[in-house]
């Protein structure tokens, strides 16, 4: 059981002038338990690539297989099907606050339960189960969303996905428009969500996300997978800028005390320093 994909091509506005190739017969595994980033240049494909992974886009060519799932171009974007998918596969939108549309937080949330035709009671209990999760304080549940701090907004989105309990959480762009806590609470969620056993796939420009959080890279350019790989080896490439990738500070760094340390182990600048320390500099 995984995600796999073959030979994936997609095609926007097929046969008009505005024709565009976006994906390019990518072929890929997933680990069956990943952390996984998705990097490239604006416009390589990495968004496309991802609203695969839940239906939300059909491939023009090749197949995307989820588990016991297959999505291919004669795939019927029929409810049942869509329902299904969904459920197994979480996808947060960038800027998804934007979506938050209910009256209050509880109903945002429980939106998606209800919608899977879930009892009631049953999806306020599911409902408030996320809202837990993602940390959102008891006193916002019944409050409008539009009242709520962008990084809490972005949680309560990230409670109306997790209501379901996916196995698997595709996110494009989590941090971006975040303030340092915004974005240190959603690393920390992303981080508990992964060790409770639910497998990630996240696209960004961020690459200290990248460093803190993921086990792998997909690098992509023109539609392409150019490497997938663990995250130091992506890193360590010497062509990285013809991407149009900047290395973590930290990374850079690091890369100076290679001697000295185990550079595998450094996400950030607190295992630096107890890396450091234990080597006794
Ligand atoms: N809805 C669409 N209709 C037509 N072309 C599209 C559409 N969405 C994306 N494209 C084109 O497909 C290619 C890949 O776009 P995509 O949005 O997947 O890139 P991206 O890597 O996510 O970029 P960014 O980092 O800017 O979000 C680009 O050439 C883009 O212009
Ligand atoms: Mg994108």
């Amino acid at each position: 059981m995984a995600i796999i994909i073959n030979n994936l091509t997609h095609i926007y506005n097929k046969k008009t002038d505005i024709e565009t190739s976006a994906l390019n017969n990518i072929s890929l595994k997933l680990k069956d338990h990943f952390f996984t980033a998705i990097i490239g240049k604006t416009g390589s494909g990495k968004t496309t690539f991802l609203q695969h992974l839940n239906g939300l886009l059909i491939p023009n060519d090749g197949e995307v297989i989820l588990d016991d799932f297959k999505i291919t171009s004669n795939y019927k974007k029929s409810k049942k099907n869509i329902l299904e998918i969904r459920k197994k596969v979480g996808y947060l939108f960038q800027f998804s606050e934007n979506q938050l549309f209910e009256n209050t937080v509880l109903d945002d949330v429980m939106f998606a339960p209800l919608n899977f035709k879930i009892e009631k009671e049953e999806a306020k209990k599911l409902a408030i189960e996320a809202l837990k999760l993602v940390n959102l304080n008891e006193t916002l549940y019944e409050k409008s969303p539009l009242n709520l701090s962008g990084g809490e907004k972005r949680r309560a989105a990230l409670a109306g996905i997790l209501a379901l309990k996916p196995k698997y959480l595709l996110l494009d762009e989590p941090t971006s428009g975040l303030d340092v806590t915004g974005k240190n609470d959603l690393i920390k969620l992303l981080k508990k969500l992964y060790e409770s056993g639910v497998s990630i796939l996240l696209v960004t420009h961020d690459m200290d996300l990248v460093l803190n959080c993921c086990n792998d890279v997909i690098l992509m350019d023109k539609g392409k997978v150019i490497d997938f790989n663990d995250v130091y080896s992506v890193f360590k490439r010497d062509d990285l800028e013809n991407y149009g990738i900047v290395r973590p500070k930290i990374f850079e760094f690091c890369k100076d005390f290679e001697k000295f340390i185990d550079i595998n182990k450094v996400k950030n600048i607190d295992d630096f320093i107890m890396e450091l320390k234990k080597n006794g500099k």
